[in-house]
């Protein structure tokens, strides 16, 4: 066998033990339906609430990442918020959009927590706090997700594309609480070389993210930005959820698809 053919399967050999070994091996894949979901915890153990459940694909398909990571200050991580009934209730976090005045598709955003929960209210309250309960959803993925173009992993969507063709028009202002639009210049794409002989070259695309991340998602806690070749990129590192892989391995499109990155044509 070609030796560096030989190194380059070693290695990607290596990474998915790797990775394997990091997730453990039992941990199912999540169906298209699940991948993005978060389950926020920490202090509804303490209440005679369940837990709260939040779907990135019913959010993402209407608002930017921008709005919410950046704008109303959700950390990329989760339970990092640290989000209490008080600060909903004050229009704060969930409780910005879900504050039973905003408007989506011509009615208003169910609200959020509130502390004098009425027995009729308890019906809105596990809308949210759901884990483990019976509720009926408003959104079914099946339908939602028809119309859109597919992909093959995390929810089955290509969402660049879906975004393109105006099939999802992601809002990426909040009046009042969005600040002006920065007028900072677009980036160019770059490509990074993964140094293994027959493994493609990734292209990364500032135009494309910056649609959805604005570039204060990135720059500077994921990447310090100022110059390129400052970042030290490698796959041990993103699948462990750094640098490219704090998003790609949970919300944005997973790692198994290697070739949307690894995609530049190899030449011989
Ligand atoms: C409607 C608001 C909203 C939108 C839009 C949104 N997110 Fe999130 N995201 C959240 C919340 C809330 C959490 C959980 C934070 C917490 O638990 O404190 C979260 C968590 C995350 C996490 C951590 C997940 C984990 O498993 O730890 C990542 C990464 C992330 N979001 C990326 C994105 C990306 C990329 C987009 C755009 C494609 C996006 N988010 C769009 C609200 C949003
Ligand atoms: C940027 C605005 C925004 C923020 C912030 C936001 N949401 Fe939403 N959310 C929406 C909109 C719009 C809908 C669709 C509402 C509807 O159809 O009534 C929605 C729908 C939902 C649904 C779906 C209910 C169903 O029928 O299945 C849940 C659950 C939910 N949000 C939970 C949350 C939680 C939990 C948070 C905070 C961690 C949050 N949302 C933050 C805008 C937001
Ligand atoms: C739009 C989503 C949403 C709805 C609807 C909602 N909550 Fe919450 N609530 C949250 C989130 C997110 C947290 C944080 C959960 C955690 O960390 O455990 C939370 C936490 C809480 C907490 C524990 C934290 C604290 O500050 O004490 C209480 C109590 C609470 N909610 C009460 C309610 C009640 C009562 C209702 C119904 C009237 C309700 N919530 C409806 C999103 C929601
Ligand atoms: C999804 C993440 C992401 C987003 C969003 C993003 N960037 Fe970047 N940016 C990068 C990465 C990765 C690099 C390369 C850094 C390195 O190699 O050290 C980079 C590099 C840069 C550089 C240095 C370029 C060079 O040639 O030396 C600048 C300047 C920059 N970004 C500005 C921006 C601006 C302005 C925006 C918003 C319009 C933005 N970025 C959005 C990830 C991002
Ligand atoms: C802040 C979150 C975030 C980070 C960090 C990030 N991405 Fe993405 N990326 C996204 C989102 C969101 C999309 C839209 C597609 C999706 O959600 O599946 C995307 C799409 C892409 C695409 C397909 C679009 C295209 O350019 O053709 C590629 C390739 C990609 N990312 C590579 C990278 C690489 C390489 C890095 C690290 C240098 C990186 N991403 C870092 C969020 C992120
Ligand atoms: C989100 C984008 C992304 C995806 C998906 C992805 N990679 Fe990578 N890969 C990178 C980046 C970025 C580098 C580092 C490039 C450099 O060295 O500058 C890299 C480097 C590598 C390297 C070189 C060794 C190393 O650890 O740096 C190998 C081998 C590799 N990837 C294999 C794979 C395989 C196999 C898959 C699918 C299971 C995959 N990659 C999926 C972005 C990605």
């Amino acid at each position: 066998m070609n030796r560096k053919l030989f190194i380059a399967l070693a290695l990607i050999l290596i990474f998915c033990c790797q990775t394997l070994a990091q997730t453990g091996i039992k941990k199912k894949r999540p169906l298209p339906y699940e991948y993005g979901r978060v389950v926020i915890d920490n202090y509804s153990a303490d209440t005679d609430l369940s837990p709260v459940v939040f779907e990135h694909w019913i959010h993402r398909a209407k608002f930017t990442c921008r709005v919410c990571h950046v704008d109303i200050g959700f950390a990329m991580k989760t339970g990092g918020t640290g989000i209490k009934a008080t600060d909903n209730a004050r229009g704060f976090y969930c409780g910005t959009c879900h504050n039973g005045k905003m408007q989506n598709e011509g009615k208003a955003i169910f609200a959020a927590c509130s502390r004098n929960a009425s027995a009729g209210d308890q019906k809105r309250c596990i809308r949210c706090h759901s884990l483990g309960q019976k509720v009926a959803s408003d959104y079914d993925f099946f339908k939602f997700s028809e119309p859109l173009p597919k992909e093959r992993f995390g929810n089955g969507l290509d969402w660049e594309k879906a975004e393109e063709m105006g099939l999802i028009k992601p809002i990426a202002h909040l009046e009042g609480i969005s600040s002006a639009k920065s007028a900072l210049a677009l980036q160019k794409d770059f490509s990074l070389n993964p140094k293994v002989e027959g493994m493609p070259d990734i292209i990364f695309s500032h135009r494309k993210h910056t649609v959805w991340n604005g570039c204060e998602l990135c720059h500077p806690d994921i990447f310090m930005g100022v110059k390129k070749g400052t970042s030290r990129y490698s796959m041990v590192d993103i699948s462990e959820g750094k640098s490219c892989g704090a998003c790609h391995t949970t919300v944005a499109f997973p790692l198994m698809d290697c070739q949307r990155c690894h995609s530049k044509p190899v030449h011989p």
